[in-house]
């Protein structure tokens, strides 16, 4: 029994296979019966088993923990397990988000951009001797501190915020406000030992956080609600104090 008065969905999306030299992009779209609870996972599941089984789109954990399932949702970047369709219109557009990789129709390739951001970043700890020391890493922090922490590790590295910039559209080689949040991480973390020269290396410049205009599109797209506006705030007034 459905409790969304037994809507007809009607959902439109994007198509497209790039390794096949005579498709292009095009909408289509499906019918369905609107289900109680449904998410839009369950409702993409839906097309595929009953309208049409080539359709590509990722999903893994279902539980907006793994980010495999971003996409345009009425032209939006969010986490498609986390939206019930209640929340939405009869009529729903479906996108793969813009600026990375298309694997087919909503399959993105979020891992590769997300692995040449952390790369070039080194979001990892570095200790003074180079390589970990477990027993370093199990020193003390003020429970305040590593909450501070934990609250920027909550990123999920979905995406959203990458396609919902605009200076990345400008600017491809732009680490966004993901690659950001993870340099205010490590610079809290007193287990990095990375100098303020060194971030000023590392982002100090117009791929870092002076190429960022304050859009905030990034903030207002976020499903893990992370503090991205304040954390890029910090960074920018450590790195203009870095510069004087
Ligand atoms: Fe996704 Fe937020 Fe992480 Fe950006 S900062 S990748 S929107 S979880
Ligand atoms: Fe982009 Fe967010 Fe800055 S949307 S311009 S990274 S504030
Ligand atoms: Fe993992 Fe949506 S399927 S976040």
């Amino acid at each position: 029994m459905s409790e969304e008065n037994n809507r007809v969905l009607k959902i439109s999306i994007l198509r497209f296979d790039p390794n096949d030299p005579e498709d292009f992009p095009h909408m289509e779209t499906f019918e369905i019966e609107e289900a109680y609870g449904m998410t839009l996972f369950v409702a993409l599941n839906e097309i595929r088993e009953h309208h049409d089984n080539s359709l590509k789109f990722d999903f893994v954990c279902r539980a907006g923990i793994c980010g495999s399932c971003s996409m345009l949702v009425n032209g939006k970047p969010t986490l498609a397990c986390r939206t019930l369709t209640k929340t939405l219109g009869e009529s729903i557009t479906l996108a793969p988000l813009p600026l990375f990789e298309l694997i087919g129709d909503l399959s993105i390739y979020t891992g590769k951009w997300m692995r040449g951001m952390n790369e070039r970043l080194e979001t990892w700890i570095h200790t003074e001797e180079g390589t970990l020391n477990v027993d370093k890493l199990e020193e003390r922090m003020e429970p305040a501190l590593a909450d501070e922490i934990y609250e920027l590790d909550r990123c999920i590295e979905c995406g959203c915020c990458v396609a919902g910039c605009g200076t990345i559209q400008m600017n491809k080689d732009f680490v966004g406000a993901v690659g950001l949040n993870k340099i205010a991480r490590y610079h809290l973390d007193p287990r990095d030992k990375r100098s303020e020269d060194d971030y000023y290396e590392i982002v100090g410049d117009e791929d870092g956080v002076f190429g960022c205009m304050t859009l905030l599109g990034c903030e207002d797209v976020c499903p893990k609600d992370l503090p991205l506006q304040s954390k890029i705030a910090y960074l920018r007034r450590m790195m203009v104090k870095n510069a004087y």
